[in-house]
């Protein structure tokens, strides 16, 4: 399968340049099929995108916003995936609000993940689907050690996550890989040696997602240099 890694100098540029792809997928997806599917990372680094994407010019009535992962603190908790999503993008554009598939995390773990899998079950391949990068080479809320559902249900229970919160859902590895294109946004100086085992083709739950087009990787040049 094939990784492709595409340098950029920096967050901004990442920022930039992601924001830009979202919104290339959104036009294609929309002019062939009606409707963009896009699912949203979690985490500090796609924040940047989200906001610039605030003032995109689109159809947002066409898109439908899935979640890769989510926490399981209170509803509105500020630490929730879909929370930092809204304030940074969701909220300020006019998607509908049930085009907006939070996973209802505050059911905990098990409960949130079978709700999450049942809703996932009419839905078809996504158009898009955005994805960090952990220090351990984790993704989503599939960490290194744990389930990662290659084959399995569509969404995954949690309960003893190595990043806080230790409860999460997770979309599996197999259902984040049925898409028509991944990105993965990575910068920071402490995502080195996750980057450095990926590359190396070392089993990792990032290495687990395996869309047939193969994936892209956003990614500051430095990782790409030796330290
Ligand atoms: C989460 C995630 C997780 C995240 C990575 C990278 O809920 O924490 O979805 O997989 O994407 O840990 O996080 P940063 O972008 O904050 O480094």
């Amino acid at each position: 399968m094939n990784v492709r890694w595409i340098a950029v100098a920096d967050g901004n540029e990442l920022s930039e340049t992601a924001s830009r792809r979202i919104l290339a997928a959104s036009e294609h997806a929309i002019a062939e099929r009606g409707s963009f599917l896009v699912v949203l990372a979690g985490g500090q680094t796609p924040l940047g995108a989200y906001r610039r994407l605030r003032s995109a010019e689109t159809d947002w009535s066409r898109w439908h916003v899935y979640f890769g992962d989510e926490r399981c603190v209170p509803e509105n908790d500020a630490e929730r995936n879909s929370r930092q999503a809204r304030d940074a993008w969701l909220d300020h554009v006019a998607i509908p609000a049930e085009h907006v598939h939070a996973i209802p995390a505050e059911l905990g773990a098990e409960r949130g993940a079978a709700a999450y899998a049942a809703l996932l079950r009419d839905v078809g391949d996504f158009d898009l689907v955005l994805l960090g990068l952990g220090e351990d080479g984790h993704t989503a809320s599939l960490f290194p050690g744990h389930e990662w559902n290659v084959a399995g249900a569509d969404a995954l229970a949690v309960v003893d996550a190595p990043k806080p919160p230790p409860q999460r859902v997770s979309l599996g590895a197999g259902r984040l890989s049925r898409a028509r294109e991944v990105l993965f946004l990575v910068t920071g100086e402490s995502k080195r040696e996750a980057v450095t085992r990926w590359r190396a083709r070392e089993a990792l739950p990032a290495g687990a997602i395996r869309p047939s087009a193969g994936v892209d990787v956003l990614i500051e040049s430095a990782l790409l240099a030796s330290p």
